[in-house]
C-alpha cells in the first residue's frame, strides 16, 4: 500500500488506502467508502473504475504498451505460438517442452464433441449469425460435460479448461461449415493446434487438405494478438458471470455475446463492411470521415478509437505490417487494403481524431487478413473469440482462484419517489 487518499465532504475527512500496482499504477481502495461515508461512486462505463487486481495482462494506453504476463506483445507475436501463449496466459509461465506437450496431449484427448451437438447446430438456419451460433453451442456443451459446471478443485478446473480449449476450435469450424453447407468434420491430432483449427475449417470433403505455412503462421499470429486485453467488455462479462460461480462454459458463452457488439469485437466485421461501402462509393473516404464527425450521425469510424489506447494500439501496428506481408506472400492485390491505408492517413491528420486521440485499433486491419485467408466476413468476430478464448479462461481462473466476491455494482436511483397505488378505474 503506498499511502492514503483523503475525501473531504461536509466538513468531514475520510481516508482511503492507495494501492500501487507493479507498474506503479495507483488506485484508491474504496472498499469502505459506503460504510464510512454513506456514499457510492458513479462511473458509467467504468472509465475510472478498477474491478479487480490482476496479474495477467498489462496495458499502457498512453505509451501503447501491451504485455501478457510481462512479455511484450511484439516478442510473443514474433517468437511464440498461440498454444504456448495460451498456456502462458492461463498458468502464468511460458511452458517448457514437456509442459507444452502434456497440455496439447490433454487437449487432443478431449477434442471429441458429442455427435448430439450437431442436432443443436442443425436447428439453426444457415442465415444465423455465427456469433449467436457459437455462443449457443458453447453454452450447450455443458449438457454433455456436466462435471465442468461445479468446479471445486484446481484439478477439476484444469480439465474444464482443457475440455474447452479442445472443443472450442471444433465449434468454431462447425459454425463456419454450417454456413457454407459443408459436412461437420473432426480434427487431426497429428497437427499443431492452429493448423488443426484451419484444417477443420477449410478441409473440403472431396479434396486433399494441403496446408499453407504462410496462412497458418498468419492465423497463429492473429490469434496471439487477440488472446487477452485485461478488463475489456467481454472479459468483464466473463468475470462477472463467473463470480456467481456459474460454470466456465456459460461464462465464456456470455463473453462471446458481449464480444459480438459492433463497438467491441464485432467491429472487425463492421470495418470490412465500412471499407467495402467506401470502395462501392468510389473510394470517397472524406464522406465517411464527415459522417464519423457528425454528432447527428450515429456512424462511427469503425476500427478507430479505444477506451484505453490514446496512442497507436500496438496490435494494429503488427497487424498492418502483417497484412502487407500476407497479401504479398499470397499474391493477393486487395484494393480494400489501400482504402484502409488511405482512410487511416486522412484520419490521423484530421483535427477531430487528433484531438480525441483516436487511432486505429486491433480491428482496423485484422479483417483484411482474415479475408485474404478466405474467412467469411461474418466469421471475423468468431475468430476474435477463438483468439480471446485463453484470455477469458485465464481471467476466469484468476477470479475464481482469488475467491473474488460476486459482482454486484450499486446505482444512483433517479426514478419516482414513493407514491400510492391508483386503481385501474381511476387511471
Ligand atoms: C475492441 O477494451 C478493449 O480492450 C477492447 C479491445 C479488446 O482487445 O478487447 O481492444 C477490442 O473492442 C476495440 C474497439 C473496437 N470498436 C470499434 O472500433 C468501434 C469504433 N470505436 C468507438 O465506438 C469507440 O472508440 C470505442 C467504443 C472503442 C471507445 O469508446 P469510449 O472509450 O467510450 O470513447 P467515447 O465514446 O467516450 O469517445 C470519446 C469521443 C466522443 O466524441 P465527443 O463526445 O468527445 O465529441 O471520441 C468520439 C466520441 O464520439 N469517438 C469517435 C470514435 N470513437 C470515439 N468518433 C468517431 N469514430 C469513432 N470510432
Amino acid at each position: 500500500m503506498k499511502d492514503k487518499a483523503i475525501l473531504e465532504y461536509e466538513g468531514k475527512k475520510y481516508e482511503f488506502p492507495v494501492v500501487e500496482g507493479t507498474e506503479k499504477e495507483l488506485a484508491i481502495d474504496i472498499k469502505t467508502l459506503r460504510s464510512s461515508t454513506g456514499m457510492i461512486t458513479l462511473d458509467p462505463g467504468y472509465k475510472n473504475t478498477g474491478s479487480c487486481e490482476s496479474a495477467i495482462t498489462y496495458l499502457d494506453g498512453e505509451k501503447g504498451i501491451l504485455r501478457y504476463r510481462g512479455y511484450n506483445i511484439e516478442e510473443l507475436a514474433e517468437k511464440a505460438d498461440f498454444l504456448e501463449t495460451a498456456y502462458l496466459l492461463i498458468f502464468g509461465e511460458l511452458p517448457n517442452k514437456e509442459e507444452l506437450d502434456k497440455f496439447h496431449d490433454d487437449i487432443k484427448h478431449e477434442s471429441h464433441v458429442d455427435e448430439e451437438m450437431k442436432k443443436i447446430l442443425d436447428a439453426f438456419p444457415k442465415s444465423a449469425h455465427p456469433m449467436g451460433v457459437l455462443s449457443s453451442l458453447t453454452s450447450a456443451l455443458i449438457a454433455f460435460n456436466p462435471t465442468s459446471v461445479n468446479i471445486s478443485s484446481e484439478k477439476e478446473m484444469y480439465y474444464s479448461i482443457v475440455r474447452i480449449m479442445a472443443k472450442f476450435p471444433v465449434l468454431v469450424a462447425w459454425t463456419m461449415r454450417k454456413q457454407k453447407g459443408l459436412p461437420l468434420d473432426y480434427g487431426d491430432d497429428s497437427l499443431g493446434y492452429v493448423e488443426n483449427l484451419h484444417k477443420m475449417m477449410f478441409k473440403r470433403p472431396n479434396k486433399e487438405y494441403v496446408n499453407n505455412k504462410i496462412v497458418i503462421d498468419a492465423l497463429d499470429q492473429l490469434l496471439i494478438l487477440h488472446a487477452d486485453h485485461e478488463q475489456n467488455c467481454s472479459t468483464s462479462t466473463v468475470r462477472i458471470t463467473g463470480s456467481s460461480h456459474a460454470g466456465l462454459f456459460v461464462s465464456l458463452s456470455a463473453g462471446i455475446s458481449a464480444l459480438w457488439g459492433p463497438l467491441h469485437g464485432g467491429a472487425n466485421q463492421a470495418v470490412l463492411e465500412m471499407l467495402e461501402a467506401i470502395e462501392e462509393d468510389g473510394g470517397d473516404t472524406q464522406k465517411y470521415m464527415n459522417k464519423a464527425k457528425d454528432k447527428d450521425d450515429p456512424f462511427r469510424l469503425m476500427g478507430f478509437g479505444h477506451r484505453v489506447y490514446k496512442n497507436f494500439d500496438p496490435r494494429a501496428k503488427i497487424i498492418k505490417r502483417a497484412a502487407d506481408e500476407v497479401l504479398s506472400d499470397l499474391g493477393i492485390e486487395d484494393p480494400i487494403l489501400n482504402i484502409a491505408k488511405g482512410l487511416e492517413k486522412v484520419a490521423l491528420e484530421d483535427s477531430y481524431f487528433v484531438k480525441r486521440k483516436l487511432y486505429p485499433n486491433v480491428d482496423f486491419y485484422s479483417g483484411i487478413i482474415y479475408r485474404a485467408l478466405g474467412i467469411p466476413t461474418e466469421m471475423f468476430t468468431v475468430m476474435f473469440a477463438m483468439g480471446r478464448l485463453p484470455g477469458w479462461i485465464a481471467q476466469w481462473r484468476e477470479m475464481r482462484l482469488r475467491g473474488e466476491p460476486i459482482g454486484r455494482p450499486r446505482q444512483v436511483y433517479i426514478g419516482e419517489n414513493q407514491r400510492p397505488f391508483v386503481p385501474l378505474k381511476k387511471r
